[in-house]
């Protein structure tokens, strides 16, 4: 039997353009991802007992799980981010500047990937079979992730993310608000 998951909580603060209000909003439809995950999980497992007549059911709860658990995961990373951190290292940022040029190089590629117009991600992932960094778009939760990649940064410009706070049209300025209460030092850990 697969274990179900949690919902995580996140030790925040008071964030800089971005609302209690709006974090609380985003938080709640993360406690959705998760649910639906395990509600997914659940009924996939009776899939042991499956009949030819239960594929179309099967297909669908299948499809449906990248949508929900890659909801739940990317959200976890995301919210994270904007916690506080004890460390100090800068291997990750000196990597970026050696394949970006400059890490605002790197910055100004994430912010104009988060321009794109649709909702979704922007991630920032290692491939361990060479080292590269690439950083690439999600449509959705799941559409484009590429595979065996480790997930080092998330961004989520979805417009749940900032429309507490900003208009749908006013995504830079949700961005502006998001660098400002990144802490660097979370994404280095996880490199
Ligand atoms: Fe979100």
């Amino acid at each position: 039997m697969l274990k179900s998951y949690e919902a995580k909580t996140f030790t925040l603060g008071t964030l800089d353009g971005l609302s209690e209000a709006q974090i609380a909003e985003h938080l709640k439809l993360y406690a959705g991802y998760v649910k639906n995950t395990n509600a997914l999980l659940q009924k996939i497992e009776q899939h042991k007992q499956h009949s030819e007549a239960m594929a179309i059911e099967l297909s669908e709860l299948t499809r449906r799980l990248g949508f929900e658990f890659n909801g739940m995961r990317l959200h976890e990373y995301y919210f994270s981010q904007f916690e506080t951190s004890e460390g100090s290292g800068d291997a990750l940022k000196k990597e970026l500047e050696a394949q970006y040029g400059s890490f605002d190089a790197w910055k100004h590629q994430v912010s104009a990937t988060a321009m794109m117009r649709g909702i979704g991600w922007v991630l920032l992932v290692q491939d361990e079979t060479n080292g590269n960094l690439l950083t690439i778009w999600v449509t959705d939760h799941e559409l484009g992730q590429l595979g065996g990649q480790k997930i080092l940064f998330a961004l989520d410009v979805w417009e749940h993310a900032y429309t507490v706070d900003y208009k749908p049209t006013e995504r830079a300025k949700y961005l502006e608000a998001f660098w400002k209460n990144l802490n660097w030092q979370n994404v280095e850990e996880r490199y």
